[in-house]
């Protein structure tokens, strides 16, 4: 096999020196706040690494192949200048996972998994082609939801060795509904930025699958199968479902509850940490708002008295264009950032809760959304502003 996962960390890339590790074997990292926001598409090394094992390893380019089969008529396989001679889409997406903003949460009430502050999402311009475009080439039409042979999913595969898994692929899959519509995005990508992938990210093929949680977008792809059932993978069936506050590790029935899909509206305050020392006067307030499934970002606002008064922050994508949710100008599945400018006179918590274009709002508490693995933790984003005034009296 060309593509393959090696069983210890050896042989990992380089990574940017400034990334904030959360762990270290398999690596996981996120950029710094300031950083995240200084840019509306991410640079690539400042892009946040999840994993779950070591990084996979491309031995010999020439005998790589992604092969699509199960439930399809003809399975085959496809090179990677197969895949680059399909029609090819630039398609500007943000990629969150799950996990983002847990370490806030587990504050609340310890939760199980890697720690990660609000950093764990980057915005980037993805290159390659449709899988629509490439099921079909199996036989599979646009627009089908059900093949002749009862295929419903479209799993995605990889070469990983994950503990989870027992050692073998991380593995996870979207509807075939969702893969066979062109107007879905979601793409088998081999660019980054108008990079080649790079090893981190997936090289040399992954999946992106548009305003879902990062976890089904499937990086060093292998196999893509049409499948009867959703997979039956740990990451879909054993991890990243969401359970009320009252489940536990004592209760929990995994099969109660669906695999997630899109992830919900999101903001957080970037230009300051949890607690900041300032001066009295004007400082600015920015950071990024979010939704999943295509949905844009209607308002940001933001309160400076711990959510009793709120205005709306300015909120822009690429320079030049106004941001419209919903306009054809926008780019649907992507971040906006947000900026306001705030009188700061004393101490002050500083509030972020964004609402997106079906007036989704973020929940107030974080105790309401809890749950014991720590994900989608949306809840209001509060940062505190000391003034130094307040600080000298309390030194
Ligand atoms: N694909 C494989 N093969 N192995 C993984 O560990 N992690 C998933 C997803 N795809 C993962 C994977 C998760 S949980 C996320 S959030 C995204 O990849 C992260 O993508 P990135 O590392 O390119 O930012």
């Amino acid at each position: 096999m060309a593509l393959r996962g090696p069983s210890d960390y050896s042989r990992e890339p380089p990574r940017h020196p400034s990334l904030r590790i959360n762990a270290k074997e398999p690596f996981n990292a996120e950029p710094s706040r300031r950083d995240l926001v200084a840019s509306y598409i991410t640079p690539v090394d400042l892009f946040f690494k999840r994993n779950h094992g070591p990084i996979p390893i491309l031995d010999d380019v020439d005998s790589y192949y992604v092969t699509i089969g199960g439930l399809v008529g003809r399975p085959t396989r496809f090179s990677l200048d197969d895949i680059r001679k399909l029609p090819k889409y630039n398609v500007t997406a943000t990629l969150q996972c799950a996990g983002n903003r847990r370490t806030e949460m587990s504050k609340s009430r310890k939760v199980r998994g890697v720690g990660w502050d609000v950093c764990a999402l980057g915005n980037a311009t993805w290159g390659g082609a449709k899988l629509s475009d490439v099921l079909q080439l199996v036989g599979v039409p646009y627009h089908t939801e059900v093949t002749p042979s009862g295929g419903k999913h479209v799993e995605f595969i990889s070469v990983d060795q994950c503990p989870e898994e027992r050692g073998g692929p991380y593995k996870a899959s979207i509807p075939l509904g969702q893969a066979t519509n062109p107007a879905a995005d979601v793409l088998v990508a081999y660019e980054m930025n108008g990079e080649i992938l790079k090893r981190d990210h997936g090289y040399p093929l992954r999946a992106i699958v548009p305003g879902v949680i990062g976890a089904r977008s499937v990086k060093w792809l292998d196999r893509i199968d049409i499948i009867e059932e959703e997979s039956q993978g740990f990451f879909m069936q054993k991890d990243y479902k969401m359970f009320p506050p009252s489940v536990d590790w004592d209760n929990i029935v995994w099969s109660t509850r669906k695999p997630q899909m899109d992830y919900p509206v999101q903001s957080a305050i970037c230009s300051f940490e949890d607690t900041n020392a300032v001066k009295p006067g004007q400082v600015t307030v920015a950071g990024y708002g979010l939704s999943g499934g295509g949905r844009g970002i209607e308002r940001v606002d933001i309160s400076t008295d711990g959510g009793k008064s709120w205005f709306g922050a300015h909120r822009y994508q690429k320079e030049g264009v106004p941001y419209v949710a919903g306009d054809i100008s926008s780019d649907k599945w992507a971040w906006v950032l947000f900026q306001a400018v705030i009188d700061v006179k004393g101490d002050s918590e500083i509030v972020a809760k964004a609402v997106d274009s079906s007036a989704n709002v973020q929940p107030e508490s974080m105790e309401s959304i809890w749950n014991l693995r720590g994900i989608l933790n949306t809840c209001w984003h509060r940062v505190r502003l000391l003034t130094t005034q307040s600080l000298r009296s309390f030194l």
